[in-house]
């Protein structure tokens, strides 16, 4: 697949759709919301940089996180915007809204070489519906499209496959990049391959599950989506976050999806050493617990596998008790395994890291998959997992920091992304 880019178009002087994906986890500090991690935002700089040069007005669109349909004032992207002008160290006009007679005055006072950004288009329910109207009334804030947002890829939105309908279209630097470097691991991974796999929810990663249950030499999991997997084979999670309710929408059974990848994984030849069961499928053999998630909650180390030495056993009943985080026994077994990997995929926290005291299984890990960039290709994604790099200064650290997360697992897991449909030479 061949994308059309930046240097098949000659966009001078046009007023041009920049197709970000600024969904940022913002932070309230003092009451107003601030940005912890800007690496979204700086990873579209060199597409910026060059529509800046061609003297192009730029229209920034993007949707952050998932008001619903409906304006949620935390999640407005003024403080976005800001972070942005002082990146490139130049005003950037924000309105209020992404349609509408603000927008449409906003776009008559817009002047080449300038710069504004529309309000998260989430706030209105035709944006996740791909309403058709409402996908026309985006269209015209300019002439034509970057598309630079990869980490949205894998989303048919009005923002996303709606306008790519009706503009021309071109895929941005950081598309590009992303493009070109998943693809070749995608076509040619040197193995064995292993996944790390942690976030919350199984019923957002079912399909992708069973595809790289396939692709992969094994896939290591942590975080939330663990428990599920526990859960499925009756184990006791206390009260730990587990998905095991019916998803009607989905029309999904978590803990049927859950058994049968675990079922398939069982079945899978591999050759790798270390593994339990012989499963190419590995989950967490013990944790640290608490009742609460905050520093300096009460922990204590849970395994189920009855008494480690030098460890209090588990207590009889886990009632109050949550998994937040994963421990030493798995951390090093997962070192183990990830220490014969070739290629080494990394996506979602395998605890609760941004709490003091749930930290070390995924800063350890992380910190031990960066080393492996020597050996290894190493590639992650993720908004949790970008956070959780910065958060443990290993920026730079990896073969490839993707910035999609759903996208690059969408991706990676062989499955289409319906904006590339548009961005084909
Ligand atoms: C990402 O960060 O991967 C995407 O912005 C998430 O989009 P979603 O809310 O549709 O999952």
């Amino acid at each position: 697949m061949e994308l059309k880019t930046l240097k098949d178009v000659d966009l001078t002087k046009k007023r041009v759709i920049l197709r970000v994906a600024y969904d940022i986890t913002l932070k309230e500090k003092n009451g107003t919301m601030e940005i912890p991690d800007d690496t979204r935002i700086r990873a579209t700089l060199p597409t910026i940089q060059h529509l800046l040069e061609k003297r192009c007005a730029i229209v920034l669109i993007t949707w952050l996180k998932r008001p619903g349909g409906k304006v949620v004032e935390k999640m407005r992207l003024d403080p976005v915007a800001k972070k942005l002008s002082e990146l490139i160290n130049k005003p950037v006009k924000k309105v209020n809204d992404c349609v509408g007679p603000e927008v449409q005055h906003a776009l008559t006072q817009l002047k080449s070489g300038e710069l504004l950004m529309l309000e998260n288009t989430r706030f209105h329910p035709e944006e996740e519906a791909d309403d058709p109207v409402f996908a026309e009334e985006l269209a015209k804030a300019g002439e034509c499209i970057v598309f630079d947002a990869f980490a949205h890829a894998h989303r048919k939105h009005a923002s996303t496959t709606g306008i790519l309908k009706i503009l021309p279209a071109c895929a941005g630097f950081l598309m590009e990049k992303e493009m070109t470097t998943l693809d070749r691991i995608l076509q040619q991974p040197e193995r064995p391959f292993v996944a790390l796999l942690g976030g919350v929810k199984i019923s957002d990663k079912v399909g992708v599950l069973k595809a790289l249950v396939e692709i992969c030499d094994a896939i290591l999991i942590g975080g939330a989506l663990a428990n599920t997997f526990l859960k499925a084979q009756g184990k006791d999670i206390g009260a730990s976050l587990a998905e095991s309710e019916m998803i009607d929408k989905k029309k999904l059974d978590p803990l049927k999806a859950a058994q049968e990848i675990l079922q398939r994984a069982e079945t899978k030849e591999t050759t790798l050493v270390g593994l339990q069961n012989r499963s190419a499928l590995q989950l967490p053999v013990d944790f640290i617990a608490a009742q609460a998630r905050e520093e300096g909650a009460k922990t204590q180390q849970v395994s189920l596998e009855g008494t480690i030495k030098g460890v209090k056993n588990r207590l009889p009943s886990l009632d109050a008790w949550m998994f937040l985080d994963i421990g030493p026994k798995t951390r090093f077994a997962y070192q183990n395994i990830l220490s014969q990997a070739k290629t080494i995929l990394w996506n979602g926290p395998v605890g609760a890291f941004e709490t003091k005291g749930f930290e070390q299984g995924t800063k350890r890990l992380a910190q031990y998959i960066a080393s492996q960039t020597q050996h290894a290709t190493t590639v992650t994604g993720g908004g949790d997992t970008e956070a959780a790099i910065t958060a443990f200064h290993l920026n730079g650290k990896f073969t490839h920091n993707s910035t999609g997360g759903g996208a690059m697992l969408k991706f990676l897991s062989g499955k289409e992304l319906p904006v590339l449909h548009y961005l084909v030479r």
